[in-house]
């Protein structure tokens, strides 16, 4: 498998994703010995870089970013491999510039989007005229594809007018993860688990994505974008497929696809102001380090309604989900790095005896996806101190405890997907369909807020977002479980 030849080519090779994600992608791949046969990486933006500059510029990055990178063998290596061409995209005669670097054979080709959406009809363009859109080439692009659903049907129509649908990968770094590829084992291979996933057993769910950075001099992209279309529309949405799945014909991924696209159909539209809560961060100071609000991070020079958080109130009009709320958050600048699924079951029906205990009595399964990946559930058992059955002991009972994320043999979510990108592999890539049914259901959660900008509300940095996140569950006698 590791005999096939490739170049990748970068586009927005000087841009957040291509430095600080993709280029340590490679290199750890190449450190790991999984990328044999690599052969060229070009990079490609606009600034007026020569290869030895951009090398300088990626090695500085490295030493920042890679935990023990040196200047070794692996380092010189991987560097011969990097090609630095300065090239506007928007001119699409520039293209002929890549002659000289991509010398076809029979190898395969990768072409990375790096860049926003709105740029790929001049790449598409460009790579086509000079007949660079190859058969064995692939190319990537990057979630959010598009800013709506007309603008993703757009998108995908000039692709379509230079590349061939198997040729296309849509990447959601979410779907290399190995703990949210541990979601559909944990449901369909466990009984305990199997048969009680759903309304008769269960009250409600919560799906946390929070993150502790801010949008980290990424505002030209983000305050485009915001919360919605970088998280929602695509990380959170697939997390929350994976719980409400009805179960697949098999384990073919198209079959899993087809189930997560029934999903999307039946999520119910959100049309109710009461449904969500916006929020955007202000500044905050937290163990004596100023954080800055939103605005500051483009030192005030726009005032901006982009979110920076958003939770919201979901049902999914399926029977299994029948009257079950899913309660859906995501923020940046929140408390903690923290990516969770709480499943909170009923109380037991015709039987309240124990009822002495303070907290609701339930049992409640926490999945942690990440930073760590466990699995827990909470079961009341008799205390030991007590002759009676009065004053119960909540017990936590860990099944899943994955400790060594970061060990070395374990291949981080992006090396994961670039392999199996190299091997054609598709099962872990978003399908067009799953995109466009994402944005029908996201179009209406944007134009709801667009329409109502004063429903926006600050939340200091640190914090678990605004109050009205908080009165969001509250006004169901229900509570975040903020539990890390
Ligand atoms: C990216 C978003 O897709 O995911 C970022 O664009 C976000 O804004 C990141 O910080 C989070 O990824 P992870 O793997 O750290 O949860």
């Amino acid at each position: 498998k590791n005999n096939i030849l490739y170049d990748f080519v970068i586009f927005g090779a000087t841009g957040d994703l291509a430095t600080k994600k993709l280029l340590p992608t490679i290199y750890m791949l190449e450190k790991k010995k999984k990328l044999k046969k690599n052969k060229k990486i070009i990079a490609i933006a606009r600034t007026n870089f020569n290869t030895i500059q951009y090398i300088s510029k990626i090695y500085e990055n490295f030493k920042k970013n890679i935990k023990n990178f040196k200047n070794d063998i692996i380092w010189n290596n991987f560097k011969k491999k990097i090609y630095y061409c300065s090239l506007d995209i928007q001119n699409i005669d520039n293209f002929i510039q890549l002659k000289n670097i991509l010398k076809f054979k029979n190898q395969l080709i990768i072409y990375y989007f790096c860049v926003m959406p709105s740029l790929y009809v001049f790449i598409c363009k460009g790579l086509k005229k000079f007949q660079f859109n190859y058969h064995n080439a692939r190319i990537i692009i990057e979630k959010p594809i598009g800013t709506s659903y007309e603008d993703y049907k757009n998108i995908k129509n000039i692709l379509l007018k230079s590349f061939k649908k198997d040729q296309i990968y849509r990447i959601d770094h979410y779907l290399g993860k190995n703990s949210i590829l541990n979601i559909l084992p944990l449901r369909f291979s466990n009984i305990f688990f199997f048969n009680n996933w759903c309304s008769q057993f269960i009250d409600h769910i919560q799906i946390t994505i929070s993150e502790k950075i801010g949008i980290e001099n990424r505002w030209n992209y983000f305050d485009k974008i915001g919360q919605i279309k970088d998280m929602l529309q695509n990380h959170l949405l697939h997390i929350l497929c994976l719980i409400a799945i009805e179960p697949p014909k098999s384990l073919n991924f198209l079959e899993i696809k087809k189930e997560k696209i029934n999903i999307l159909k039946n999520l119910q539209i959100i049309t109710d102001l009461n449904s969500i809560s916006i929020g955007q961060y202000t500044k905050n100071i937290i163990s004596e380090k100023k954080i800055k609000s939103y605005l500051e991070e483009n030192n005030l020079k726009k005032n901006s309604f982009t979110e920076t958080f958003i939770a919201l109130k979901v049902f999914i009009n399926t029977p299994r989900w029948k009257n079950v709320p899913f309660y859906l958050r995501t923020g940046k600048r929140l408390s903690k790095k923290c990516t969770k699924i709480v499943i909170f079951y009923k109380n037991i029906y015709n039987f309240s005896h124990f009822s002495n205990i303070n907290e609701n009595f339930n049992n409640c399964l926490t999945i942690y996806l990440q930073p760590k990946s466990k699995i827990f559930m909470n079961f009341y058992f008799k205390n030991k101190e007590n002759n009676f059955f009065n004053n119960l002991k909540k017990n936590q009972i860990t099944f899943y405890n994955e400790k060594k994320i970061y060990n070395n043999n374990f291949l981080s979510d992006y090396e994961k997907l670039f392999l199996e990108i190299i091997h054609g592999k598709k099962d872990l890539f978003v399908t067009s369909k799953e995109i466009e049914f994402s944005w029908k259901w996201i179009d209406p959660i944007i134009q709801l807020y667009t329409q109502n900008y004063n429903i926006l509300e600050y939340y200091p940095a640190g914090s678990w977002g605004p109050t009205s996140s908080e009165i969001l569950l509250k006004k169901d006698q229900k509570q975040w479980n903020n539990e890390t």
